[in-house]
């Protein structure tokens, strides 16, 4: 069932959207750490080699998918998996991707619910005036304080969750498009002056050399590359295979594509600009070791250190609000690869569809947010070894390290494999002119290479390796 007017993005509504998609905690908070982690250029490299690769080609697919079809995932591949022998199997990878979207949302407006709670902070510090001793207690404060307290968890959480509501209930056009049309911009221009800004700052020069400094490559760089390519460029769980939708048959494929995996690599690298410069600036005696815990960098180590530089005070609640207008494009996206499936699917309304499926992330939201301390029993359950302690880290592990890479073995299988080469090269075509040779690339490279990639992930992750 297709519902009469689904709405479509304008051309560059649809390349912002996906962006506003693509471009989020990932990009900010994971791709500087892991690069950190991995010892700077080395991880550059291979995840630039991994969004080439990997993911370029079934952003591809899985936006092609949703064009072709009008659908969000479960209908998409019910439509093209039409006359292969047990072809309705292929729609639980569409179902695989609504539950990833459920759960990857219900704990992702956690974290985005701490980047509203900065906003506020900095500001009262920006206004207040930022002491030492405050940022002596930083890290106590914000661990044993703000995440232990299930009430601010609770309450941070619902309020991301009904600004991601609050937009997807204005539909395609007056919602996502217009949140995403204001955000995107501005998200661009500040996150533009602080790298000028940081052009600027003595740490400079330590912190481009760090990230284009090329040094040997091991096996869990590669690992981690391919899975932050994923997480980064939302792929595995049809989120593009929705907004691909929504986009006109007047739009090229192939160029909205290289616009989205390009926007969304830039930003993670300009995210890390900013975020070196200032880590370096500050001499190695006043910043500790950095990085002790990864999780959390951004929210107490940062903050520190903003606070230490000239202009500080005014850059780090602008800095925030960056992020918190990156977490909400994300989550907005998360939501409506949800809401659509019971829009399209079982006919719902739209108002009816937000407001129950949100309240279901929500509500599936408060162990999450209750398991960084505020509960004990949240907190350390530990039934799968790799995934850590908490409930928190559980729903992260299999969304990361299993349904996404999973999700998306299975999208460039379908699409390599089953789907008519005309088909594919006909919406490759339209908007764009002949392709015939980047057409067969592109097959090629879903049939062959991308599975061969993630076999070679999927592998390493029953091996042990882990990649949250
Ligand atoms: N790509 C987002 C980020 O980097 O933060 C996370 C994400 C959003 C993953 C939407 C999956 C998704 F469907």
């Amino acid at each position: 069932m297709v519902s009469a007017n689904r709405g479509t993005f304008s051309r560059l509504g649809f390349v912002l959207a996906a962006a506003g998609c693509a471009i989020g905690l990932g990009n900010i908070w994971k791709f500087p750490y892991r690069t950190y982690e991995h010892g700077g250029g080395t991880f550059v490299l291979v995840y630039l080699g991994a969004v080439i690769l990997i993911g370029a080609p079934i952003m591809a697919a899985e936006i092609l998918m949703g064009r072709r079809t009008q659908q969000s995932p479960v209908g998409a591949f019910l439509d093209l998996a039409k006359g292969i022998t047990g072809g309705k199997l292929w729609s639980l990878v569409g179902w695989l991707g609504v539950a990833a979207g459920f759960m990857i949302l219900s704990y992702y407006s956690v974290v985005a619910g701490w980047t509203v709670f900065y906003v506020g902070k900095c500001l009262s510090w920006s206004i207040g005036g930022f002491a030492p001793e405050q940022a002596a207690a930083l890290e106590t404060d914000f661990v044993q304080g703000f995440l232990q307290s299930g009430t601010m968890q609770i309450s941070f959480h619902g309020l991301f969750m009904l600004a991601t509501m609050g937009t997807v209930v204005l539909g395609v056009q007056a919602g996502i498009e217009r949140v995403n049309k204001i955000l995107m911009p501005i998200l661009f221009i500040i996150l533009t002056f602080m790298v000028i800004a940081a052009c600027f700052a003595p740490g400079f020069g330590e912190a481009m050399s760090f990230l284009f400094h090329l040094g040997p490559v091991d096996a869990s760089a590669i690992l981690d590359g391919v899975g932050q390519a994923f997480f980064s460029l939302s792929l595995g769980m049809g989120a593009m295979i929705t907004y691909g939708s929504y986009l006109s048959r007047e739009d090229s494929i192939p160029r909205a594509t290289v616009m989205v995996c390009g926007l969304d690599t830039l930003i993670a690298l300009m995210a890390s600009v900013v975020m070196f410069s200032i880590i370096f600036t500050v001499p190695v005696a006043e910043r500790g070791d950095t990085f002790s815990d990864s999780a959390i960098i951004l929210f107490t180590t940062l903050p520190r250190l903003f606070y230490g530089l000239p202009g500080g005070a005014i850059m780090s609640p602008v800095f925030y609000l960056l992020v918190v207008f990156a977490a909400l494009t994300s989550t907005i996206s998360l939501l409506e690869v949800v809401v659509a499936y019971f829009i399209d699917r079982l006919g719902w309304s739209r108002r009816k569809a937000t407001s129950i499926v949100g309240a279901g992330i929500f509500a599936l939201g408060v162990p999450s947010a209750l398991s960084l301390g505020a509960n004990e029993t949240l907190s350390t359950m530990k039934p799968i070894e790799a995934a850590g302690a908490g409930f928190f880290s559980l729903f992260d592990y299999l969304a990361t390290n299993w349904m996404l890479p999973v999700g998306g073995l299975l999208i460039a299988i379908f699409a390599g494999w089953f789907l008519k080469s005309h088909l594919t090269r006909d919406e490759l075509e339209q908007g764009h002119g002949p392709l015939a040779t980047p057409h067969r690339i592109w097959q090629w490279s879903l049939r062959v290479v991308v599975p061969a990639a993630i076999i070679w992930v999927i592998a390493a992750v029953i091996g042990g390796k882990t990649f949250t």
